[in-house]
């Protein structure tokens, strides 16, 4: 059981995941104007929530928290590549991110378009040269594609349309969030537990490798805390300054998208976080002490001002 719950010990695994993959970037062969691109999206003053979820599930399911550093390093790629390519002129067209130009203003579109290549299938590359077994390391790439693809298929819908015209609007939102956000958000939790019970410190019985119950409690617990980031994140836009959050606000209602706040409310969309983070701690009960971590983590994704 971890003694110290406060939210800066929880997010504290942001600095390791920071320097390994500071540390892999560096040692990747590539033009130096596209290793500082990546560099600016990668390791900019982001929440790296993704790969600290990983390590706390890593440490849920029994392994230790480093062991799931190849996947949140991964999901961070992925997710840094995803926010490039979301500010872009063709997307949400926006100047600001981190509280920093976006990359192609930072840049140019050109390199904004290449650097989210390049980050894409880093994180691919980083899994297979740096997890030594081959079964883990192809578990990983599955899951990771999967959320990939979630995310590519939500921001489709987000940006584009395509969704069944007879869609309620509720069920619309959903099919939004939880793939543009909450797929890669389940990636991250998988991935980390996959690395957790794959690891020879782990002390459960596993079939295969892996303990299927453990796997699905994380698996519910991330669902939940997934759909639960988006609507945060619409709130967010709706209710805080751009000087708070680093990034525009206001821009969803604007930009015409489909949001909680915009079909539900803001009371009903708070309401709706509350139910989720409920769904998500509930998940974890059984696996007793060592998910505290990941309760307050969720605690902390609710009422997170940034
Ligand atoms: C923002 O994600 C985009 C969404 C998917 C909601 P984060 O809020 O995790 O962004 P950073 O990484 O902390 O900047
Ligand atoms: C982004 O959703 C989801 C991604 C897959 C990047 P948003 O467009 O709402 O994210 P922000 O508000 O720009 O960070
Ligand atoms: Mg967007
Ligand atoms: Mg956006
Ligand atoms: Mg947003």
């Amino acid at each position: 059981m971890p003694r110290d719950l406060t939210i800066d010990a929880l997010l504290s695994p942001a600095a390791d995941v920071d320097a390994y993959l500071a540390t892999y970037v560096d040692g990747v062969d590539m033009a130096p104007n596209l290793r500082e691109a990546i560099k600016y999206s990668l390791l900019g003053p982001g929440k790296r929530v993704r790969p600290v979820l990983a390590w706390h599930c890593a440490f849920a399911v029994g392994g230790p928290g480093p062991s799931s550093l190849p996947a949140g390093g991964a999901v961070e790629l992925v997710h840094a590549f995803s926010l490039v390519h979301d500010d872009l002129p063709a997307m949400d067209d926006d100047d600001l991110r981190r509280g920093r130009p976006t990359l192609h203003r930072h840049t140019n579109e050109a390199m904004a378009i290449l650097a989210g290549d390049e980050m894409l299938n880093l994180s691919f590359r980083l899994v297979t040269e740096r997890v030594s077994s081959p079964t883990l390391a192809g578990r990983l790439c599955h899951e990771l594609a999967l959320g990939t693809s979630g995310m590519i298929t939500g921001q489709v819908y987000d940006t584009l349309g395509g969704y069944r015209a007879d869609l309620p609007g509720l069920d619309k939102l959903k099919l939004i969030h939880r793939n543009k956000t909450g797929a890669l958000i389940r990636a991250a939790c998988r991935m980390g537990a996959f690395c957790g019970l794959a690891h020879p410190a782990q002390g459960r019985t596993t079939e295969h490798g892996f303990d299927l119950q453990a796997l699905e409690c994380i698996t519910t617990y991330a669902e939940a805390i997934g759909l639960m980031f988006q609507i945060v994140d619409d709130i967010l836009d709706v209710t805080q300054t751009a000087e708070q959050i680093g990034k525009a606000t206001n821009k969803d209602i604007e930009a015409g998208k489909q949001t909680y706040p915009g079909v539900l409310g803001l009371d009903r969309s708070k309401a709706e976080v509350e139910r989720l983070l409920d769904v998500s701690t509930r998940a974890l009960e059984p696996l007793g002490v060592s998910a505290r971590p990941l309760v307050e983590l969720a605690r902390y994704m609710a009422v997170r001002t940034r």
